[in-house]
């Protein structure tokens, strides 16, 4: 029997997640939204789309929960972006109570799944579904780290000239300006990035890559990424439903693990058939933990104002 992915959210990035996942065939897909025949539509066209590109994922849009049990894995990524006007805050508590409710919902018709969080502010959203759920650690992450270490490979790969499959980035921490790419780990063909390239060139592709989402933003003007962060929510989804055991950063529930405790941020885990099935703790250089430190107070902040 094929694998069911849900994702809630039918907007940008939730409607290219279902188109990825259906042409890489790797489960049917159902995708909800609160607007009537936004999701309908998608999934109708992407339904229409499988005989030309020969894939036989169904594809199911729709308002009823119902339709979603017994989902393997959901992907939230409902929510309002920043409008003029509107402080931080007040995006955080929509986007909280948006993230809650549609936790409470998904839970109910498929108690068995993996959440995968998407919704900003990533990792207080990720803490949101993770109380909201009652699930087991394990079961629920955020996705930003894959995003984040994409963004810092494209640049590296275009500086050096290289192919991007040669370059790895590591990036931890929270999903916003206060986020810690590591350059000693990130390597091209196993050859670490500071042996490659001067400090002020990394110091540039660092900077760079802590403010990508806004440089997007910057040149829409009118949305956010899409196309990225939905390749890394299907490399997530792929993980785990192929059980691949593969090391990636995302955001995850620590209780202790580089001195963190309660909290999500982001750190390289295992993702398998289990979701996390391990926190993968590197050893960190005293300014690496203080940079690592600030990222996690910066989220702290967000979740207790908004109490998870
Ligand atoms: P979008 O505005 O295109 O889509 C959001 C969708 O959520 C809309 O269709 C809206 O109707 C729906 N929605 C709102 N309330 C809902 C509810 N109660 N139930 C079901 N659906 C509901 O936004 P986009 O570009 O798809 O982004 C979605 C979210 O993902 C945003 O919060 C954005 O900031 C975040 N994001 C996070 C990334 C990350 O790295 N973690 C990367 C890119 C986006
Ligand atoms: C991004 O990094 C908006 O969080 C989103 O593109």
């Amino acid at each position: 029997m094929r694998k069911k992915v849900t994702v809630v959210g039918a907007g940008m990035v939730g409607g290219t997640t279902a188109h990825r996942l259906a042409d890489k065939e790797l489960c049917d897909v159902v995708l909800t939204d609160i607007i009537e025949g936004l999701p309908q539509g998608k999934g109708l066209d992407l339904a229409e789309s499988a005989p030309i590109e020969g894939y036989d994922s169904r594809v199911l849009g729709t308002n009823d929960y119902k339709d979603t049990a017994n989902s393997d894995i959901v992907v939230i990524t409902a929510g309002i972006p920043r409008k003029p006007g509107m402080s931080r805050d007040d995006l955080l508590k929509t986007n909280y109570n948006i993230v809650k409710e549609t936790t409470e919902k998904v839970v109910k018709y498929s108690p068995n799944s993996i959440l995968i969080i998407v919704s900003n502010p990533l990792d207080a959203m990720a803490q949101t579904a993770y109380k909201a759920s009652g699930f087991s650690k394990n079961r629920v992450l955020g996705m930003a780290g894959v995003l984040d270490s994409a963004r810092m490979r494209t640049f590296i790969a275009e500086a050096l000239d290289v192919s991007v499959e040669n370059v790895t980035a590591f990036v931890l921490g929270g999903h916003g300006d206060t986020m810690v790419p590591l350059a000693r780990y990130s390597t091209v063909a196993g050859i670490p990035l500071p042996d490659l390239m001067p400090k002020e060139k990394i110091d540039a592709i660092i900077k760079r890559t802590a403010q990508g989402g806004a440089e997007i933003v910057g040149l829409l003007k009118t949305g956010s990424a899409f196309y990225a962060p939905s390749a890394a929510i299907v490399e997530m989804v792929e993980a785990i439903l192929k059980d691949k055991k593969k090391i990636l950063p995302c955001a995850a529930y620590l209780e202790g693990e580089y001195g963190i405790k309660g909290l999500f941020v982001g750190v390289p885990v295992k993702l398998g058939a289990r979701g996390i099935e391990q926190v993968i703790e590197i050893k960190l250089t005293p300014e690496e933990r203080v940079a690592l430190e600030k990222s996690a107070a910066a989220v702290k902040e967000l979740v207790e104002i908004i109490g998870v």
